[in-house]
C-alpha cells in the first residue's frame, strides 16, 4: 500500500513558494535606481524569468493538480476555485511587470503590488491546499508533479530556478527540497549552481542582501 505523504514530500512546492515570496518585492526595491546598465540588464532577465516561472506554476496547478483535489475532496470544490480565480488576478500583474516597454523604474510599483498579492495568494493556497495534498495524494502522484514542473522549468533554466527557489528558504528545507530531486541535479546543486546563483543574487541585491541568505 502507498505510504501516507509527509510534509517533506512537499517540500519541492514548499521552496517554489519560498522563492515566490520574496523576489518581487526584492524586485521592487532594486527596480527603482538599477546601478548601471548592466544592473538593469540583469534585473529584466531576472524579472523575466521569474514571471514565466511564476505563471508556469499557476498553470500546472490549474490543469493538473486543482482538479485531482477536486475528484478526490469534492467539499473542496469552492475553495479550488477561489484559488484559481486568484491566479487570473495575478496574471495582469505578471504581464505588466515584465512589459518591458515601460521604463523599469514605473515597473516598481506593480513589482510591489504582484509581490503583495502573490503572498496573499499563497498564505490562502498552503492554508487550504496543503492539508487536501497531504491527505488525497500519493508519493507516486507528488512525484509526478515534481517532474512535470522540473520538465516545464526545462535544463537551461533549472541552474537559476533551484537558485531562486533556495534563496527564499532557511537551510532545513533547502535539504528537505533537495532530497525530492533526482541525484543529478542534486549534484550540479551543490556542487556549480548554488555558489553561481549566490554570485547573481548578490550581483541582483547587493552583498547585504547575501549576507542575510541562510547558506
Ligand atoms: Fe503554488
Ligand atoms: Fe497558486
Amino acid at each position: 500500500m502507498a505510504r501516507a505523504l509527509i510534509m517533506d514530500d512537499l517540500a519541492g512546492f514548499v521552496i517554489a513558494h519560498a522563492g515566490m515570496r520574496q523576489e518581487f518585492g526584492r524586485l521592487a526595491r532594486v527596480a527603482r535606481a538599477p546601478r548601471d546598465a548592466g544592473h538593469a540588464a540583469l534585473i529584466e532577465e531576472q524579472i523575466a524569468l521569474t514571471t514565466d516561472v511564476l505563471h508556469c506554476h499557476h498553470t500546472g496547478e490549474d490543469r493538473d493538480l486543482w482538479p485531482l483535489l477536486r475528484r478526490r475532496a469534492p467539499e473542496a470544490a469552492g475553495e479550488l476555485d477561489a484559488l484559481a480565480a486568484e491566479h487570473e488576478s495575478v496574471d495582469p500583474l505578471l504581464a505588466a511587470a515584465a512589459d518591458t516597454s515601460v521604463m523599469l523604474a514605473e515597473r516598481a510599483e506593480v513589482l510591489d503590488a504582484l509581490h503583495e498579492r502573490i503572498n496573499t495568494h499563497l498564505d490562502h493556497e498552503e492554508a487550504v491546499a496543503l492539508p487536501l495534498m497531504l491527505d488525497h495524494l500519493t508519493l507516486a502522484e507528488m512525484e509526478e508533479i515534481g517532474r512535470q514542473a522540473l520538465a516545464e522549468i526545462g535544463r537551461r533554466r533549472a541552474p537559476a530556478v533551484f537558485g531562486w527557489y533556495s534563496s527564499g528558504a532557511h537551510k532545513e528545507l533547502r535539504t528537505a527540497a533537495l532530497a525530492t530531486v533526482p541525484p543529478i541535479p542534486r549534484f550540479l546543486f551543490n556542487r556549480f549552481w548554488w555558489p553561481a546563483y549566490q554570485r547573481r543574487f548578490e550581483a541582483l541585491y547587493g552583498a547585504a542582501e547575501r549576507a542575510l541568505l541562510g547558506v
